[in-house]
């Protein structure tokens, strides 16, 4: 397995820009699969779960092409069931569930199974299903969803840690081709439900209210091909400002969203990180010493659990107290072991981490448990003296495209080591 060699203590200076958003990527992907006409995607960034999603989408019959950042997808005859390794391999090919059941009034995927973050249940997509007509079942690690007529309904998809995003995407893209009227309450926020609701509409779908709790979904007969440019990563945005504020460095970000950021922006610059930002750029430099911030997780537009690793680490360097609360998902603390191998002081206590930041780190072999625990070690490592080896790094390859050159190109001495 490839591990990255890290040689830190060098501050960050330069450009970076932003690739497409993993998080937007898939479900459109899986969106694709709701008409026989080709679409396209563009500005999709190089990943290993885009990859995975192509041969599942492939798998299922689709005829895929990726060709640089355009990824083409012509559904044009499918069928309800794809490889059952395949899909259970990534917990976001759970979002084929519901275009299969749209187009296809069937579908039996391969359920994701937990994962180190937590559970991970898919209840709430499975009431979803339900709410629309399906019928389900549950066997031999597979379920099943299927119907002679879809039909729409009020569905509150509200769980135990507020709305679901991929449950949203999955009731919204079975809605779509429902008869009737659908009304999602308690639906996700996050930018990357709204980015599909575009590109659903864009395929010919009625939806109002995406990007609030109430979506409201009128079902049409059939949707049409569509062309699409995927949204820019936030999270990939806010862990470079973080990499920039950990090396006292001063990076400037290109092609961002800021205004999908607020709520981390706002926490770096209560922390003391300088933020410029200008349209689609984002200049990010610390000056000085910073001050520790108190952080809770929350669903958008609140402070994203799939920063709070990374956030984590700029806590580590600063000095004082500061309290980082975890409310998404229950076990997403994997990083803090790793992270004390390198000195940093953070002990838990139920779903909040009491970081003693501000002492010095210093490198170590460290190993990645998840794809933002991945993140933190590396931001991590670029902040401390020595030499710090993150093992396991497929996690990052899953959903950061090329996060090795990119820190290059602003300077950080980083090496891909490749396991013979
Ligand atoms: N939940 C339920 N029942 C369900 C679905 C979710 O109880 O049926 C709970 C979860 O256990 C969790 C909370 O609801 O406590 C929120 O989970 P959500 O369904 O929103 O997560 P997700 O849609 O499976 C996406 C991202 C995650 C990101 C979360 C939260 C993708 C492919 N994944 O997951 O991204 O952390 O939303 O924002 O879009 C990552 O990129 O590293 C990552 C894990």
């Amino acid at each position: 397995m490839d591990s990255l060699l890290i040689k830190g203590g060098v501050p960050l200076h330069g450009e970076v820009t932003i690739s497409g958003a993993k998080n937007a990527v898939l479900p459109l992907m899986a969106a694709t699969l709701l008409t026989a006409e080709p679409c396209v995607i563009r500005r999709v960034p190089d990943l290993s779960d885009v990859q995975f999603m192509a041969q599942i989408l492939s798998s299922l019959g689709a005829k895929v092409t990726v060709k640089d950042d355009t990824v083409t997808v012509r559904a044009a005859k499918i069928k309800p069931f794809g490889d059952y390794d395949l899909i259970r391999k990534m917990r976001g090919s759970i979002c084929i569930l519901g275009p299969l059941l749209g187009r296809l009034r069937h579908a039996r995927v391969s359920l994701p199974g937990g994962c180190v973050i937590g559970t991970r249940p898919i209840d709430l997509h499975l009431k979803g299903m339900e709410a629309l007509g399906a019928k389900l079942t549950i066997e031999n690690g597979y379920v099943d969803a299927a119907t002679k007529r879809l039909v729409g309904s009020d569905i509150f998809l509200g769980g135990r840690a507020g709305p679901t995003v991929l449950g949203t995407a999955n009731v919204m893209m079975a809605a779509v081709l429902a008869e009737g009227v659908t009304t999602i309450e308690s639906a996700a926020c996050e930018p990357e439900v709204v980015d599909l609701a575009f590109f659903l509409t864009e395929m010919g779908a009625r939806i109002s209210g995406a990007g609030s709790p109430t979506i409201t979904i009128t079902g049409v007969k059939e949707l049409h091909g569509a062309e699409h440019s995927v949204i820019p990563d936030r999270i990939e945005a806010a862990t470079f400002a973080i990499a920039a504020a950990v090396t006292n460095g001063d990076v400037t970000i290109h092609g961002a969203r800021p205004d999908h950021m607020s709520a981390v922006l706002d926490k770096l610059k209560d922390s003391g990180v300088h933020i410029d930002r200008k349209g689609l750029t984002l200049h990010v430099r610390r000056n000085g010493s910073l001050k520790p911030v108190d952080v809770t997780t929350q669903p958008y537009a609140g402070f994203p659990t799939d920063v709070q690793a990374q956030m984590m680490v700029l806590m580590t360097v600063t000095p004082g107290l500061s309290i980082i609360s975890e409310r998404i998902f229950e076990s997403r603390f994997m990083h803090v072991s790793e992270l004390a191998r390198l000195g940093a002081e953070i002990s838990i206590e139920g779903p909040s981490a009491i970081v003693k930041g501000g002492r010095p780190l210093s490198g170590a072999p460290v190993m990645a448990s998840d794809l933002r625990a991945s993140a933190a070690l590396v931001l991590a490592g670029l902040a401390a003296k020595g030499e710090t080896q993150v093992n396991r790094i497929y996690h990052l390859d899953r959903g950061y495209e090329r996060i090795d050159q990119k820190l290059r190109g602003l300077g950080a001495r980083i090496q891909r080591v490749q396991e013979k």
